[in-house]
């Protein structure tokens, strides 16, 4: 049997912070090799917010760099940028005219993203759900990695690929292939720097709230330095009412390696003062070879050209087919 194939992608909106790289892109890096692994930069849904056309190409490109930086090989991955592909908008479309309205209004990143634009909520924001589920089912991808705000859009994703093969599947044969989240039990979910009960975010207008992954070592230092914390001595993972704590001991975990018993007999006796210098030495030296990587890549703008032309024509064969395969499910006639 062949391996399961994985599908995911991050938007090119800003700069990619620590969220993204330990809900999402460490992750990847470390299963590539068991799966055959399909991730691209999701440009189409980086404009269901106002967006600055000057910037989009470029930081399409620093995306994709930052995949390859973050350590993805070749030879377990297909990167590509979603754009280049039509195929993804146009199952979309065939996808919204059989997803009810009302599934997308109970999105909660729609709610929420909703709320923040006042009047300007454009279509394609409500639709975005319907775009990533075109984006995993173009693929026939088993397993999608990302953080756990994705969760509910993966459960959209699966609802909708049901609701095709109830309806245009035939002889017990399906049309779209289910596929199954993948979320890491720790890092799933990074919280911001200023206050622990609210996700790190690309959105946030604070860049206080988050660590980017090319920030230098002064702007890291500068933002652990001002992280929230609390007045109690002594630093523990389990204390739900003390969550800027779990946060950052989480942080530390992951970024420096160690396994959860040993940082928190390290950090038990621990006041801030002696915790942010170990944080902050932690996440230096764990985006410290990114950016070195990021730097190279970044400077041969033919290779990564190069990369995203093979991963558009790698990406393009397998969504070409689940287009089509849809297409005769749904009635179409083939093209002459
Ligand atoms: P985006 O760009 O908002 O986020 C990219 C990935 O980063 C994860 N993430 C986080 N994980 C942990 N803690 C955080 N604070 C945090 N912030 C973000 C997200 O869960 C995501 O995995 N809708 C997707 C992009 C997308 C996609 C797809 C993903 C479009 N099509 C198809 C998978 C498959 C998103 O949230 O992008």
């Amino acid at each position: 049997m062949g391996k399961q194939r994985i599908l995911s992608g991050v938007q090119p909106t800003g700069n990619l912070h620590l969220g993204n790289y330990l809900g999402a892109i460490s992750n990847w890096v470390e299963a590539q090799s068991q799966y055959d692994n399909f991730f691209c930069v999701v440009d189409l849904h980086a404009i269901t917010v106002p967006h600055n056309p000057s910037t989009l190409k470029e930081n399409t490109y620093k995306t994709a760099a930052l995949y390859l930086a973050c350590g993805l090989d070749l030879e377990h991955c297909k990167i590509f940028v979603q754009s280049h592909i039509c195929a993804h908008s146009e199952l979309t479309w065939l996808l919204n005219c059989v997803t009810p309205l009302n599934w997308l209004e109970r999105m909660i990143q729609f709610k929420e993203k909703a709320v923040k634009q006042g009047e300007n909520v454009s279509v394609g924001l409500l639709d975005y759900p319907v775009l990533m589920a075109a984006d995993i089912l173009l693929y026939d991808a088993d397993k999608v990695p990302v953080g756990e705000d994705q969760k509910q859009h993966i459960e959209l994703t699966r609802d909708i690929a049901v609701r095709i093969n109830d309806q245009f599947g035939s002889k017990g044969e399906s049309v779209l292939k289910i596929p199954e989240p993948l979320i890491r039990k720790e890092g799933a979910r990074v919280m911001s720097l200023n206050d622990g009960t609210r996700k790190m975010s690309k959105s946030d207008p604070s860049e206080l709230s988050r660590i980017n992954l090319l920030d230098s070592p002064e702007e890291i230092n500068k933002k652990i330095k001002r992280c929230k914390t609390d007045p109690i001595k002594g630093l523990s993972f389990d204390e739900p009412e003390r969550p800027e704590c779990n946060n950052l001991l989480t942080l530390y975990m992951l970024l420096s390696g160690k396994q959860k018993q040993e940082v928190a007999a390290q950090c038990q006796d621990m006041g801030w003062g002696q915790f942010k210098p170990l944080l902050t030495e932690a996440t230096i030296e764990a985006l410290k070879p990114i950016q070195q990587k990021y730097q190279e890549v970044i400077d041969e703008k033919g290779y990564l050209e190069s990369v995203l032309r093979k991963g558009r024509q790698q990406a393009e064969a397998v969504a070409n087919a689940t287009l089509s395969r849809v297409k005769t499910a749904l009635g179409y006639s083939v093209p002459l």
